[in-house]
């Protein structure tokens, strides 16, 4: 691929593209090291990992290649409010009527965990990543400044411009611009006063890069709804330095989602995607399901307890190939999404986008 950027630059890349860290299995070992022997980056969504579960994948990474790899957690958010009892009871009572038909007892009430970022950032300053990026927001400044500590590049996600910019005065090395279509939980938390909202920051790619490319002075990462090469020359035209992709590697074979999740994606319509709330508390875009239609973003608990009232439903509908019940994460470009390798994959990105660059230079 004939671009090299600030990004290809600073890691060391042959082409500019990031696999989207994916919390919840879909990033294996596999997959990330297989993007990183291609030339690209893969990113560990570390989120739901316990620190030696990071340092587990990290040395599984390892084993598989020597080339960078990043890594990636969630800003820590201010504990919710605790739900009223009237609230809460309905919360339970909409998700055990699924647990009814997967045959599992009923749901109990769901409580928050104990914070686990320290022990998480810990882990992952010392698992031999060379990126760390961060979605939902600024970590602590304590936290940024262990990172730049350890050379390693550090990137924050923004849903709009004014985030971009608080990303880049926190420090941020690069910044990435998710728009709307996404798959997955938005970023978003600065792009309006007061509770974050999540609506305004629901901006396409297309709009977004490049006013978050003239509004910075950081490397752009373009994420969402780019799933091949005409999406990825698309994204270097509007500014970009790289491009962040979900979807399309959700159904490689090295992608750890149930087959029902990739058979759901292979089968979805552009139209078929929807940002809820229900199976998390935070909005997220997916596959709209049977719970995606039964429960009403307004019924949902805040995150991240409604992420923990449904993990048991979607525990045993992974296990027992339900979709219906499963948190379908998807970005809009699913009609474009294929059964292949991650190897095939990074190949046909590679070349499609030398392509589209060659068509837009008259060169054929
Ligand atoms: C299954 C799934 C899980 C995701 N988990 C994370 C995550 O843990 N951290 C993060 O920063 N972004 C996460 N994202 C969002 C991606 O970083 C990225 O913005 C998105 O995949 C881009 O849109 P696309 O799916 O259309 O390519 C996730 C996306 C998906 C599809």
């Amino acid at each position: 691929m004939p671009v090299h950027t600030t990004l290809t630059q600073r890691l060391g890349l042959s082409n500019p593209i990031v696999q989207a860290p994916m919390a919840g299995g879909a990033d294996t070992a596999d997959l990330v090291a297989a993007v990183g022997e291609a030339g690209g980056i893969g990113f560990v969504g570390a989120a739901y990992l316990s620190p030696e579960q990071i340092a587990e994948r990290a040395r599984a990474i390892r084993a598989r290649t020597s080339r960078p790899f990043g890594i990636n957690l969630f800003a820590p958010l201010p504990a919710p409010e605790a739900p009223d009892a009237g609230r809460m009871d309905a919360a339970v009572a909409a998700i055990a009527r699924h647990h009814v038909d997967l045959g599992l007892p009923a749901p109990g009430t769901p409580a928050l965990g104990a914070d686990g970022f320290a022990a998480q950032l810990a882990a992952a300053l010392d698992c031999g990543a060379s990126a760390f990026s961060f979605t939902f927001g600024i970590p602590p400044a304590d936290a940024l400044a262990a990172i730049k500590a350890r050379g390693m590049l550090l990137i924050g996600t923004a849903t709009g411009v004014e985030e971009a910019v608080a990303l880049e005065r926190a420090g941020m090395d690069a910044v990435i611009a998710q728009g709307a279509e996404a798959g997955g939980h938005r970023g978003s938390f600065a792009t309006g006063p007061g509770e974050v909202d999540f609506a305004a920051g629901l901006v396409g790619t297309m709009a977004l890069v490049p006013q978050v490319a003239d509004a910075v002075e950081l490397p752009v990462l373009a994420s969402g709804g780019i799933m091949d090469g005409r999406g990825i020359a698309a994204a270097l035209a509007l500014g970009a330095a790289g491009v962040q992709m979900g979807t399309a590697f959700l159904t490689c074979a090295e992608a750890g989602i149930p087959e029902a999740h990739k058979q759901a994606i292979l089968d979805a319509r552009e139209t078929q995607t929807r940002v809820t709330r229900a199976f998390s508390g935070r909005p997220a875009r997916g596959i709209v399901n049977r719970v995606m239609e039964d429960i009403a973003d307004g019924a949902a608990l805040p995150f991240p307890l409604q992420n923990v009232l449904t993990r048991p439903m979607r525990t045993a509908a992974a296990q027992q190939g339900r979709a219906e019940f499963l948190s379908l994460w998807a970005g809009q470009g699913v009609r474009l999404a294929r059964r292949q390798t991650a190897a095939e994959l990074m190949t046909r990105l590679v070349d499609e986008t030398d392509a589209a660059v060659r068509r837009l230079t008259g060169i054929t």
